[in-house]
Protein backbone atom coordinates (compact mmCIF):
# COMPACT_ATOMS: atom_id res chain seq x y z
CA UNK A 1 0.00 0.00 0.00
CA UNK A 2 2.84 2.56 0.81
CA UNK A 3 5.05 1.39 -1.83
CA UNK A 4 1.70 2.30 -4.32
CA UNK A 5 1.45 5.54 -2.65
CA UNK A 6 5.38 6.11 -3.07
CA UNK A 7 4.70 5.88 -6.98
CA UNK A 8 1.07 7.69 -7.30
CA UNK A 9 3.37 10.45 -5.33
CA UNK A 10 6.18 10.22 -8.09
CA UNK A 11 4.06 9.79 -10.87
CA UNK A 12 2.57 13.21 -10.01
CA UNK A 13 5.91 14.74 -9.47
CA UNK A 14 7.09 13.51 -12.73
CA UNK A 15 4.13 14.95 -14.83
CA UNK A 16 4.16 18.64 -12.67
CA UNK A 17 7.13 19.85 -14.93
CA UNK A 18 7.23 23.22 -16.40
CA UNK A 19 9.93 24.73 -18.71
CA UNK A 20 11.25 26.68 -15.73
CA UNK A 21 12.33 23.54 -14.41
CA UNK A 22 14.97 22.91 -17.06
CA UNK A 23 15.84 26.93 -17.73
CA UNK A 24 16.67 28.01 -13.93
CA UNK A 25 19.74 27.45 -12.17
CA UNK A 26 21.24 25.83 -14.46
CA UNK A 27 24.16 27.97 -14.82
CA UNK A 28 25.82 30.01 -17.74
CA UNK A 29 26.46 27.26 -20.16
CA UNK A 30 23.70 26.42 -21.95
CA UNK A 31 24.96 22.37 -21.98
CA UNK A 32 23.91 22.48 -18.25
CA UNK A 33 20.36 22.54 -19.47
CA UNK A 34 20.95 18.95 -20.56
CA UNK A 35 21.33 17.56 -17.00
CA UNK A 36 18.39 18.34 -15.78
CA UNK A 37 16.80 17.69 -18.35
CA UNK A 38 18.34 13.82 -18.61
CA UNK A 39 16.92 13.36 -14.82
CA UNK A 40 13.54 14.30 -15.42
CA UNK A 41 13.38 12.45 -18.69
CA UNK A 42 14.87 9.34 -17.13
CA UNK A 43 12.01 9.21 -14.74
CA UNK A 44 9.11 10.47 -16.79
CA UNK A 45 9.93 7.99 -19.89
CA UNK A 46 9.37 4.40 -18.11
CA UNK A 47 6.00 6.52 -16.52
CA UNK A 48 4.43 6.41 -19.64
CA UNK A 49 6.33 9.20 -21.81
CA UNK A 50 7.53 5.89 -24.42
CA UNK A 51 3.60 6.27 -25.43
CA UNK A 52 5.30 9.83 -27.69
CA UNK A 53 6.67 8.91 -31.07
CA UNK A 54 5.83 5.43 -31.00
CA UNK A 55 6.82 4.66 -35.12
CA UNK A 56 3.91 4.01 -37.65
CA UNK A 57 5.51 1.42 -40.23
CA UNK A 58 2.21 1.84 -42.54
CA UNK A 59 -0.32 4.50 -43.78
CA UNK A 60 -1.99 6.64 -41.23
CA UNK A 61 -5.24 5.04 -42.34
CA UNK A 62 -7.81 3.44 -40.02
CA UNK A 63 -5.57 0.68 -38.85
CA UNK A 64 -1.97 1.20 -38.42
CA UNK A 65 1.35 -0.96 -37.66
CA UNK A 66 2.98 0.95 -34.74
CA UNK A 67 6.08 -0.06 -32.91
CA UNK A 68 5.49 -0.51 -28.90
CA UNK A 69 7.83 2.33 -27.32
CA UNK A 70 7.77 -0.45 -24.38
CA UNK A 71 8.34 -3.79 -25.90
CA UNK A 72 9.40 -3.01 -29.34
CA UNK A 73 7.05 -5.24 -30.83
CA UNK A 74 4.80 -3.89 -33.78
CA UNK A 75 0.81 -4.33 -33.49
CA UNK A 76 -2.07 -3.96 -35.84
CA UNK A 77 -4.29 -1.13 -34.15
CA UNK A 78 -7.30 0.45 -35.07
CA UNK A 79 -5.95 4.36 -35.06
CA UNK A 80 -8.07 7.17 -33.77
CA UNK A 81 -4.71 9.82 -33.18
CA UNK A 82 -4.22 10.58 -36.84
CA UNK A 83 -5.59 14.08 -38.39
CA UNK A 84 -6.76 12.24 -41.52
CA UNK A 85 -10.07 13.24 -41.14
CA UNK A 86 -11.23 12.66 -44.96
CA UNK A 87 -8.97 9.47 -44.86
CA UNK A 88 -7.25 11.27 -48.30
CA UNK A 89 -3.70 10.91 -47.77
CA UNK A 90 -3.43 7.18 -48.53
CA UNK A 91 -6.73 7.52 -51.30
CA UNK A 92 -4.71 5.81 -54.91
CA UNK A 93 -5.92 9.32 -56.91
CA UNK A 94 -3.44 11.15 -54.80
CA UNK A 95 -0.48 7.99 -54.63
CA UNK A 96 -0.64 8.52 -58.08
CA UNK A 97 -0.56 12.19 -59.18
CA UNK A 98 2.47 12.16 -56.01
CA UNK A 99 4.05 9.28 -58.13
CA UNK A 100 3.85 11.37 -61.18
CA UNK A 101 4.97 14.55 -60.16
CA UNK A 102 8.09 12.72 -58.78
CA UNK A 103 8.82 11.58 -62.14
CA UNK A 104 7.95 14.86 -63.55
CA UNK A 105 9.70 17.23 -61.16
CA UNK A 106 12.11 15.11 -58.88
CA UNK A 107 12.16 15.03 -54.98
CA UNK A 108 12.34 18.71 -53.72
CA UNK A 109 11.55 22.25 -54.69
CA UNK A 110 15.14 23.36 -54.49
CA UNK A 111 14.61 26.62 -54.10
CA UNK A 112 12.54 29.66 -52.16
CA UNK A 113 9.11 30.52 -53.54
CA UNK A 114 10.32 34.18 -54.26
CA UNK A 115 13.78 32.39 -56.17
CA UNK A 116 13.79 29.42 -58.40
CA UNK A 117 11.41 27.12 -55.77
CA UNK A 118 8.27 28.36 -57.58
CA UNK A 119 6.93 25.45 -60.24
CA UNK A 120 3.52 25.65 -62.09
CA UNK A 121 2.09 23.26 -59.61
CA UNK A 122 2.45 25.60 -57.01
CA UNK A 123 0.49 28.24 -58.65
CA UNK A 124 -2.31 25.84 -59.61
CA UNK A 125 -2.74 24.82 -55.86
CA UNK A 126 -2.98 28.10 -55.17
CA UNK A 127 -5.41 29.09 -57.75
CA UNK A 128 -7.53 26.05 -56.61
CA UNK A 129 -7.24 26.89 -52.86
CA UNK A 130 -8.24 30.36 -53.42
CA UNK A 131 -11.25 29.11 -55.77
CA UNK A 132 -12.33 26.52 -53.30
CA UNK A 133 -12.72 29.12 -50.03
CA UNK A 134 -14.29 31.85 -52.79
CA UNK A 135 -11.32 34.36 -52.41
CA UNK A 136 -9.45 36.26 -54.86
CA UNK A 137 -6.03 34.49 -54.21
CA UNK A 138 -4.23 32.61 -51.76
CA UNK A 139 -0.46 32.11 -50.86
CA UNK A 140 1.32 28.79 -49.69
CA UNK A 141 3.35 28.11 -46.74
CA UNK A 142 5.64 25.22 -46.31
CA UNK A 143 3.46 24.33 -42.93
CA UNK A 144 0.40 25.41 -40.69
CA UNK A 145 2.79 26.44 -38.27
CA UNK A 146 4.94 28.63 -40.90
CA UNK A 147 1.71 30.31 -42.02
CA UNK A 148 0.79 31.56 -38.72
CA UNK A 149 3.99 32.59 -37.63
CA UNK A 150 4.61 34.54 -41.01
CA UNK A 151 1.18 35.58 -41.78
CA UNK A 152 0.80 37.48 -37.84
CA UNK A 153 4.29 38.98 -38.19
CA UNK A 154 4.19 40.22 -41.47
CA UNK A 155 0.78 42.43 -40.64
CA UNK A 156 1.46 43.00 -37.19
CA UNK A 157 4.84 44.77 -35.71
CA UNK A 158 5.96 46.74 -32.29
CA UNK A 159 2.91 48.84 -31.11
CA UNK A 160 0.17 46.63 -32.16
CA UNK A 161 -1.75 44.65 -30.00
CA UNK A 162 -2.81 41.05 -30.66
CA UNK A 163 -5.63 39.50 -28.79
CA UNK A 164 -5.37 35.73 -28.87
CA UNK A 165 -8.22 33.07 -27.03
CA UNK A 166 -6.21 31.38 -24.12
CA UNK A 167 -6.07 28.27 -26.31
CA UNK A 168 -4.24 29.37 -28.83
CA UNK A 169 -2.35 26.91 -30.78
CA UNK A 170 1.51 27.66 -30.12
CA UNK A 171 2.32 29.15 -33.91
CA UNK A 172 -0.61 31.44 -33.03
CA UNK A 173 1.81 32.37 -29.63
CA UNK A 174 4.72 32.17 -31.67
CA UNK A 175 4.07 34.67 -34.39
CA UNK A 176 2.66 37.29 -31.97
CA UNK A 177 6.33 36.69 -29.90
CA UNK A 178 7.95 37.38 -33.50
CA UNK A 179 5.83 40.25 -34.20
CA UNK A 180 7.25 41.98 -31.00
CA UNK A 181 3.22 43.09 -30.56
CA UNK A 182 2.20 43.21 -27.07
CA UNK A 183 -0.16 40.10 -26.94
CA UNK A 184 -3.15 39.99 -24.64
CA UNK A 185 -5.03 36.88 -23.91
CA UNK A 186 -8.57 36.64 -23.44
CA UNK A 187 -10.58 33.69 -21.93
CA UNK A 188 -11.37 30.97 -23.94
CA UNK A 189 -13.83 31.64 -26.36
CA UNK A 190 -15.48 34.10 -24.15
CA UNK A 191 -16.67 37.30 -26.17
CA UNK A 192 -17.36 39.04 -23.31
CA UNK A 193 -13.79 39.07 -21.42
CA UNK A 194 -12.37 39.92 -25.24
CA UNK A 195 -14.53 43.03 -24.92
CA UNK A 196 -12.83 44.07 -21.56
CA UNK A 197 -9.94 43.79 -22.93
CA UNK A 198 -10.21 45.71 -26.10
CA UNK A 199 -12.05 48.07 -24.11
CA UNK A 200 -9.82 51.71 -24.45
CA UNK A 201 -6.45 50.28 -26.52
CA UNK A 202 -5.55 52.06 -29.23
CA UNK A 203 -3.21 51.27 -32.32
CA UNK A 204 -3.69 48.35 -34.96
CA UNK A 205 -5.51 45.48 -33.16
CA UNK A 206 -5.95 41.95 -34.29
CA UNK A 207 -7.99 39.13 -32.73
CA UNK A 208 -6.77 35.42 -33.28
CA UNK A 209 -9.16 32.35 -33.01
CA UNK A 210 -9.37 28.93 -34.27
CA UNK A 211 -12.11 27.69 -36.30
CA UNK A 212 -12.13 24.62 -33.65
CA UNK A 213 -10.16 24.64 -30.90
CA UNK A 214 -7.25 21.34 -31.46
CA UNK A 215 -7.22 20.14 -28.14
CA UNK A 216 -11.28 20.46 -26.70
CA UNK A 217 -12.59 20.10 -30.32
CA UNK A 218 -15.30 23.00 -29.60
CA UNK A 219 -16.22 25.66 -32.12
CA UNK A 220 -15.37 29.16 -32.19
CA UNK A 221 -18.21 31.50 -31.24
CA UNK A 222 -17.26 33.30 -33.91
CA UNK A 223 -20.45 35.22 -34.46
CA UNK A 224 -19.61 36.99 -31.09
CA UNK A 225 -16.15 37.46 -31.47
CA UNK A 226 -16.53 39.39 -34.47
CA UNK A 227 -19.04 41.73 -33.21
CA UNK A 228 -16.75 42.44 -30.59
CA UNK A 229 -14.19 43.14 -32.60
CA UNK A 230 -15.97 45.34 -35.12
CA UNK A 231 -17.23 47.29 -32.54
CA UNK A 232 -13.59 47.83 -31.26
CA UNK A 233 -11.79 48.53 -34.91
CA UNK A 234 -9.94 45.09 -34.48
CA UNK A 235 -9.18 42.74 -37.38
CA UNK A 236 -10.00 39.34 -37.07
CA UNK A 237 -7.84 36.22 -38.17
CA UNK A 238 -9.42 32.67 -38.23
CA UNK A 239 -6.90 29.70 -37.84
CA UNK A 240 -8.95 26.93 -39.95
CA UNK A 241 -6.46 24.18 -39.51
CA UNK A 242 -8.90 21.66 -38.09
CA UNK A 243 -12.03 22.99 -39.67
CA UNK A 244 -11.42 24.15 -43.58
CA UNK A 245 -13.11 21.09 -46.08
CA UNK A 246 -14.76 20.26 -43.14
CA UNK A 247 -17.00 22.39 -41.74
CA UNK A 248 -19.48 25.12 -44.26
CA UNK A 249 -21.88 23.75 -46.80
CA UNK A 250 -18.80 24.28 -49.23
CA UNK A 251 -16.41 23.13 -46.89
CA UNK A 252 -14.78 25.98 -46.27
CA UNK A 253 -14.93 26.16 -43.02
CA UNK A 254 -16.24 27.40 -39.86
CA UNK A 255 -16.72 31.09 -41.01
CA UNK A 256 -18.30 29.61 -44.18
CA UNK A 257 -20.62 27.41 -41.49
CA UNK A 258 -21.51 30.77 -39.63
CA UNK A 259 -22.50 32.71 -42.65
CA UNK A 260 -19.13 34.82 -42.08
CA UNK A 261 -16.85 34.75 -45.07
CA UNK A 262 -16.84 37.96 -45.93
CA UNK A 263 -16.77 39.70 -42.11
CA UNK A 264 -13.73 37.82 -41.03
CA UNK A 265 -10.61 39.57 -42.18
CA UNK A 266 -8.00 36.84 -42.60
CA UNK A 267 -8.58 33.34 -43.29
CA UNK A 268 -5.44 30.62 -42.37
CA UNK A 269 -5.46 27.04 -43.10
CA UNK A 270 -3.08 23.89 -43.15
CA UNK A 271 -2.90 20.49 -45.69
CA UNK A 272 -1.69 18.54 -43.03
CA UNK A 273 -5.05 17.63 -41.54
CA UNK A 274 -8.24 16.72 -43.55
CA UNK A 275 -6.10 16.64 -46.71
CA UNK A 276 -3.61 14.51 -44.90
CA UNK A 277 -0.97 16.29 -46.32
CA UNK A 278 1.59 18.81 -45.50
CA UNK A 279 1.68 23.13 -45.88
CA UNK A 280 -0.31 25.63 -45.07
CA UNK A 281 -2.19 28.93 -46.71
CA UNK A 282 -3.33 32.30 -46.10
CA UNK A 283 -6.35 33.22 -48.47
CA UNK A 284 -7.74 36.86 -49.43
CA UNK A 285 -7.63 39.61 -51.65
CA UNK A 286 -5.02 40.12 -54.24
CA UNK A 287 -3.53 43.29 -52.40
CA UNK A 288 -3.29 40.91 -48.87
CA UNK A 289 -1.59 38.07 -50.93
CA UNK A 290 0.91 40.60 -52.74
CA UNK A 291 2.13 42.16 -49.20
CA UNK A 292 2.46 38.74 -47.23
CA UNK A 293 4.45 37.40 -50.55
CA UNK A 294 6.93 40.13 -49.85
CA UNK A 295 7.03 39.96 -45.98
CA UNK A 296 6.35 36.58 -45.07
CA UNK A 297 9.58 36.04 -44.22
CA UNK A 298 8.77 32.17 -42.66
CA UNK A 299 7.84 31.45 -46.06
CA UNK A 300 10.52 33.45 -48.64
CA UNK A 301 13.09 32.16 -45.64
CA UNK A 302 12.28 28.28 -46.48
CA UNK A 303 12.46 26.11 -49.34
CA UNK A 304 9.19 25.87 -51.00
CA UNK A 305 6.78 22.36 -50.68
CA UNK A 306 7.90 19.17 -52.21
CA UNK A 307 6.71 19.31 -55.88
CA UNK A 308 5.31 15.09 -55.22
CA UNK A 309 3.34 16.86 -52.05
CA UNK A 310 1.74 19.60 -54.05
CA UNK A 311 0.43 17.36 -56.68
CA UNK A 312 -1.08 14.62 -54.14
CA UNK A 313 -2.71 17.75 -52.28
CA UNK A 314 -4.32 19.14 -55.72
CA UNK A 315 -5.58 15.32 -55.94
CA UNK A 316 -6.92 15.72 -52.75
CA UNK A 317 -8.63 19.04 -52.69
CA UNK A 318 -10.30 17.54 -56.20
CA UNK A 319 -11.32 14.86 -53.88
CA UNK A 320 -12.73 16.79 -51.32
CA UNK A 321 -14.99 19.24 -54.25
CA UNK A 322 -15.87 16.05 -55.98
CA UNK A 323 -17.29 13.88 -53.09
CA UNK A 324 -19.13 16.17 -50.52
CA UNK A 325 -20.71 12.86 -49.47
CA UNK A 326 -17.39 12.57 -47.67
CA UNK A 327 -18.21 15.50 -45.15
CA UNK A 328 -21.38 14.01 -44.64
CA UNK A 329 -20.07 10.60 -43.66
CA UNK A 330 -17.99 12.50 -41.32
CA UNK A 331 -20.75 14.28 -39.66
CA UNK A 332 -22.18 10.98 -39.08
CA UNK A 333 -19.79 9.46 -37.73
CA UNK A 334 -19.34 11.96 -35.48
CA UNK A 335 -22.97 11.88 -34.31
CA UNK A 336 -22.51 7.87 -33.69
CA UNK A 337 -19.58 8.75 -31.58
CA UNK A 338 -20.71 11.65 -29.48
CA UNK A 339 -24.04 9.10 -29.16
CA UNK A 340 -22.39 6.28 -27.78
CA UNK A 341 -19.62 8.03 -25.59
CA UNK A 342 -22.80 9.79 -24.04
CA UNK A 343 -24.71 6.43 -23.75
CA UNK A 344 -21.38 5.44 -22.09
CA UNK A 345 -21.61 7.83 -19.29
CA UNK A 346 -18.05 8.98 -20.89
CA UNK A 347 -17.12 12.93 -20.72
CA UNK A 348 -15.60 14.74 -23.96
CA UNK A 349 -15.89 17.86 -22.58
CA UNK A 350 -17.45 20.74 -24.69
CA UNK A 351 -16.33 18.92 -28.17
CA UNK A 352 -18.93 19.20 -30.83
CA UNK A 353 -16.28 17.99 -33.96
CA UNK A 354 -14.32 15.58 -35.11
CA UNK A 355 -11.42 16.31 -32.38
CA UNK A 356 -12.73 14.56 -29.23
CA UNK A 357 -11.03 14.65 -25.83
CA UNK A 358 -12.06 11.79 -23.45
CA UNK A 359 -11.34 13.47 -20.39
CA UNK A 360 -9.18 11.77 -17.78
CA UNK A 361 -8.34 15.25 -15.85
CA UNK A 362 -5.66 12.90 -13.70
CA UNK A 363 -2.22 13.64 -14.45
CA UNK A 364 -0.86 10.72 -12.91
CA UNK A 365 -3.11 8.38 -14.39
CA UNK A 366 -3.98 8.96 -17.52
CA UNK A 367 -0.81 6.87 -19.10
CA UNK A 368 -1.86 4.03 -17.21
CA UNK A 369 -4.95 4.33 -19.15
CA UNK A 370 -3.53 5.59 -22.29
CA UNK A 371 -1.12 1.83 -22.04
CA UNK A 372 -4.20 0.03 -21.24
CA UNK A 373 -6.22 1.06 -23.81
CA UNK A 374 -3.49 0.43 -26.32
CA UNK A 375 -3.06 -3.27 -25.10
CA UNK A 376 -6.55 -3.83 -26.40
CA UNK A 377 -5.92 -2.81 -29.44
CA UNK A 378 -6.73 1.23 -30.29
CA UNK A 379 -3.77 4.03 -30.89
CA UNK A 380 -4.47 6.73 -29.52
CA UNK A 381 -2.84 9.49 -27.50
CA UNK A 382 -2.51 10.87 -24.01
CA UNK A 383 -2.26 14.90 -23.84
CA UNK A 384 -1.20 16.39 -20.45
CA UNK A 385 0.41 19.31 -19.04
CA UNK A 386 1.88 21.83 -21.30
CA UNK A 387 -0.57 21.20 -23.57
CA UNK A 388 -2.98 21.37 -21.73
CA UNK A 389 -4.30 22.84 -18.75
CA UNK A 390 -2.48 21.16 -15.39
CA UNK A 391 -5.02 18.25 -14.35
CA UNK A 392 -6.37 18.41 -17.53
CA UNK A 393 -5.11 15.64 -18.96
CA UNK A 394 -7.13 13.35 -21.49
CA UNK A 395 -6.99 10.94 -24.46
CA UNK A 396 -7.20 13.11 -27.82
CA UNK A 397 -9.20 11.26 -30.44
CA UNK A 398 -9.64 11.87 -34.12
CA UNK A 399 -12.97 10.54 -36.06
CA UNK A 400 -12.27 10.40 -39.68
CA UNK A 401 -15.27 9.84 -41.96
CA UNK A 402 -12.99 6.98 -43.31
CA UNK A 403 -13.91 4.71 -40.34
CA UNK A 404 -16.47 1.91 -40.31
CA UNK A 405 -19.15 2.08 -37.37
CA UNK A 406 -17.84 -1.38 -36.12
CA UNK A 407 -14.45 0.25 -35.95
CA UNK A 408 -15.89 2.98 -33.69
CA UNK A 409 -18.16 0.34 -31.89
CA UNK A 410 -14.81 -1.34 -30.54
CA UNK A 411 -12.95 2.33 -29.99
CA UNK A 412 -15.80 3.32 -27.57
CA UNK A 413 -16.14 -0.67 -26.02
CA UNK A 414 -12.55 -0.46 -25.42
CA UNK A 415 -12.23 3.31 -23.65
CA UNK A 416 -15.91 2.22 -21.76
CA UNK A 417 -14.27 -0.70 -20.23
CA UNK A 418 -10.87 0.98 -19.03
CA UNK A 419 -12.47 4.14 -18.07
CA UNK A 420 -14.73 2.04 -15.78
CA UNK A 421 -12.06 -0.28 -14.25
CA UNK A 422 -9.72 2.65 -13.75
CA UNK A 423 -12.37 4.37 -12.01
CA UNK A 424 -12.80 7.19 -14.36
CA UNK A 425 -16.80 6.81 -15.63
CA UNK A 426 -19.49 4.86 -13.56
C1 LIG B 1 -4.84 25.40 -34.71
C2 LIG B 1 -3.58 24.95 -35.38
N1 LIG B 1 -2.90 25.81 -36.14
C3 LIG B 1 -1.77 25.45 -36.77
C4 LIG B 1 -1.26 24.18 -36.66
C5 LIG B 1 0.00 23.81 -37.33
O1 LIG B 1 -0.28 23.11 -38.51
P1 LIG B 1 0.80 22.22 -39.23
O2 LIG B 1 0.84 20.91 -38.53
O3 LIG B 1 0.28 22.15 -40.62
O4 LIG B 1 2.11 22.93 -39.15
C6 LIG B 1 -1.94 23.25 -35.88
C7 LIG B 1 -1.41 21.88 -35.74
O5 LIG B 1 -1.79 21.04 -35.00
C8 LIG B 1 -3.13 23.63 -35.21
O6 LIG B 1 -3.81 22.78 -34.43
Amino acid sequence: MEAAHKKEERKSVFSDYDYSNFYYGAGDDPVNLLGPFREWYQEAKPNGYYLYSEPLSSAPATHVQVRNGKTGAVHDLLNLASYNYLGISYREEVKQAAIEAVNKYGLGASGSPILSGTFDIHEELAREVASFKAKDAAILFPTGYSANVGFISSIMRSGDTIFCDQYSHASIVDGAILAKSKTVFFRHNNPLDLERKLGGVRGKKLVVVEGVYSMDGDVCVLPEIVDVAKRHGARVLIDEAHSTFLFGANGRGVAEHFGLDQEVDFHLGTFSKSLGGQGGFVCGGRDLIDYVNAFGRSRFFSCNLAPPLVAGLRAGLAIVEGEPELRAKLWSNVAYMRRRFAEEGIDIGKSTSQVMPVLVNNDAKVFAVAEKIQDRGLYLQPVTYPAVPKHKSRLRISVSAAHTEEDLEQAVRVIASVLREEGICR
